[in-house]
């Protein structure tokens, strides 16, 4: 399998203009903490899945795109092409937002879109993975350099008051992220964003949509096996941040529909028993044979699902934007 688009180290640094917020600068104590937490938990220990995103997991990400299975980049970025326009002109943004931007390429059918009504000014991109953040800010600032293209380090539950108030602003949240987000914490999230949202600002949300149980467990179980290096790749971020020695051939890819909770799980299942060690978090683990630790949720949605917890957060929804078979959706939020 090859790793592609990895950007090297130096790529973007200097010119681009990239930014850590308070938290992003304190991430190693951040990374221990959630840790020692994590894994103390019983009856399932839990990683946070935010760890996935070195630039090696930010690649395999990219390669999980364009994995025939993986239905919902396509899906979206079709429906992004032919409304983006119209989502534009109904915003009349002069800042574009973007939380967990990735390698940055759906954010360009905004920018077209703003590009060709003469009223983009400003971007800012919040995201964890900071290799990806720099390649894309430098990669953006080249192609729209009437903008001002701005990439902040941080973390979308805690940092959002790093982008500063809004107004004339179109946020996006795009790729079923949200969804990556326990349920009972989207309320919250959603207080949070229209917090630096004024009134008529807009929030687009991409919406990951309950479906056939054997089309998702396919999307998230690919034949090539990119899922499971993905999965996999939060313990060698861990060998590699907290000098664990995760053996990584003593663990194997689990991912399941929960119908119930109308979830995705991915977890990390281990073949044998074994005793690991995390020095840099102080922690030292004994896991059972079969023990499993929970790596991602994947929450998928209902349009009324997801109105229950827009539900009092100061947005409302006004578009509902969806493909022929219902499998992906694009909500339009807007500020009250
Ligand atoms: N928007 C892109 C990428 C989606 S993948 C797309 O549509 O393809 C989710 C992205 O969110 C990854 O780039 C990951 O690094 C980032 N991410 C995950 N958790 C995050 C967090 N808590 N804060 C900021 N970024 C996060
Ligand atoms: C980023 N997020 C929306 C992806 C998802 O589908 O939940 C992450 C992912 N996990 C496994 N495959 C892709």
């Amino acid at each position: 399998m090859g790793v592609m688009n990895r950007p090297s180290d130096d790529i973007g640094r200097g010119a681009s203009s990239v930014r850590h917020t308070a938290r992003a600068r304190r991430a190693a104590q951040t990374l221990v903490d959630e840790v020692r937490e994590g894994l103390a938990r019983q009856p399932l220990r839990e990683l946070p899945c935010k760890y996935f995103y070195d630039d090696r997991g930010s690649a395999l990400f990219d390669e999980i795109t364009r994995l025939p299975e993986y239905y919902p980049t396509r899906t979206e970025e079709a429906l992004l092409a032919a409304h983006a326009g119209a989502i534009v002109a109904a915003v009349a943004p002069r800042e574009l937002v973007e939380l967990g931007s990735g390698a940055g390429r759906k954010v360009r059918f905004f920018l077209d879109a703003m590009r060709g009504r003469g009223r983009l000014e400003r971007v800012q991109m919040l995201e964890i993975s900071e290799g990806w953040l720099r390649a894309s800010v430098e990669a953006l600032q080249a192609d729209y350099p009437e903008a001002t293209i701005e990439g902040v380090v941080g973390d979308f539950v805690h940092d959002l008051e790093a982008l500063g108030r809004g107004g004339e602003r179109l946020m996006l949240f795009l790729a079923g992220t949200l969804g990556n987000l326990h349920p009972e914490a989207v309320p919250g999230f959603f207080r949070q964003a229209a917090a630096i949202l004024e009134p008529g600002d807009g929030f687009l949300v991409g919406v990951d949509l309950v479906k056939d149980p054997a089309r998702l467990h396919a999307a998230y179980n690919d034949a090539a096996g990119v899922t499971a290096q993905f999965n996999l790749n939060l313990l060698t971020v861990l060998n590699a941040q907290l000098g664990a020695d995760f053996d990584l051939v003593g663990f194997e890819h689990v991912a399941f529909y929960d119908a119930d909770a109308q979830w995705i799980e991915m977890r990390l299942r281990a073949r044998r028993a074994m005793h690991v060690r995390l020095p840099g978090a102080g922690v030292e683990l004994d896991l059972a044979a079969g023990e499993e630790i929970r790596t991602e949720l994947s929450c998928k949605y209902t349009r009324e699902s997801f109105e229950r917890r827009v539900a009092g957060s100061g947005l409302r929804l006004e578009s509902w934007f969806t493909d022929a078979e219902s499998l992906f959706a694009s909500a339009l939020l807007r500020r009250e």
